[in-house]
């Protein structure tokens, strides 16, 4: 592994053991992901940058066999978004190259304890371009949908999760319903 990806990842589990709070955990690793996607030429590999047809791709760069932390090469074409989705954990997210779109929804009832009768209302936009950093923390779950507008050109972004992210709910945001669904991911030389 590149050293200024196995330095990043390093001190990300340091700040885990460091800080139990995940607003803490996200303020502090912040800077360092804003440093690595600006530096990312150096140790993306061509693994880490295949895109897919039919949807955005998600390849592995580490997946901690501890389950606390997973880092993934998002690669999205122009037009790929994501469904409307929470994470379960915190994370972090650094763009590489494009423009990411973030869309945020935000719960008119509070915290989410049901798969039906969520009433989600839309909330801002955020536009990150390379260098850029946005974070979340769980509880209540950051809810947002994420992707590339078609008139835009390809995105390739750093995900960061406090946990083996092979899982997220979905919304459906008409009929006021979630399901948990399997994320799948390319694993990279
Ligand atoms: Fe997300």
């Amino acid at each position: 592994m590149h050293e200024a990806l196995a330095a990043f990842i390093a001190q990300c589990e340091s700040i885990v053991a460091a800080k139990e709070k995940t607003a803490d955990r996200v303020t502090t690793i912040a800077p360092l992901m804003q440093k690595l996607a600006t530096r990312a030429d150096e140790f993306l590999t061509e693994d880490h940058k295949r895109p897919e047809a039919e949807h955005y791709a998600r390849n592995a760069i580490h997946i901690a066999p501890s389950g606390n932390l997973s880092l993934f090469a998002l690669v999205w074409l122009p037009g790929q978004w994501t469904p409307v989705h929470d994470h379960g954990c915190w994370g972090v997210v650094g763009v590489v190259q494009g423009l990411l779109e973030e869309r945020s929804y935000m719960s008119a009832t509070g915290d989410i304890a049901a798969d039906s009768g969520i009433r989600l209302k839309r909330g801002g936009v955020i536009l990150l371009n390379p260098g850029s950093v946005s974070s979340f923390v769980p509880n209540p779950d950051h809810i947002h949908m994420t992707g590339v507008a078609r008139t835009r050109e390809t995105c390739i972004s750093l995900h960061l999760y406090g946990r083996n992210m092979n899982s997220f709910h979905i919304y459906d945001v008409e009929a006021g319903t979630r399901r948990l669904v399997d994320v799948p991911h390319h694993e990279s030389r």
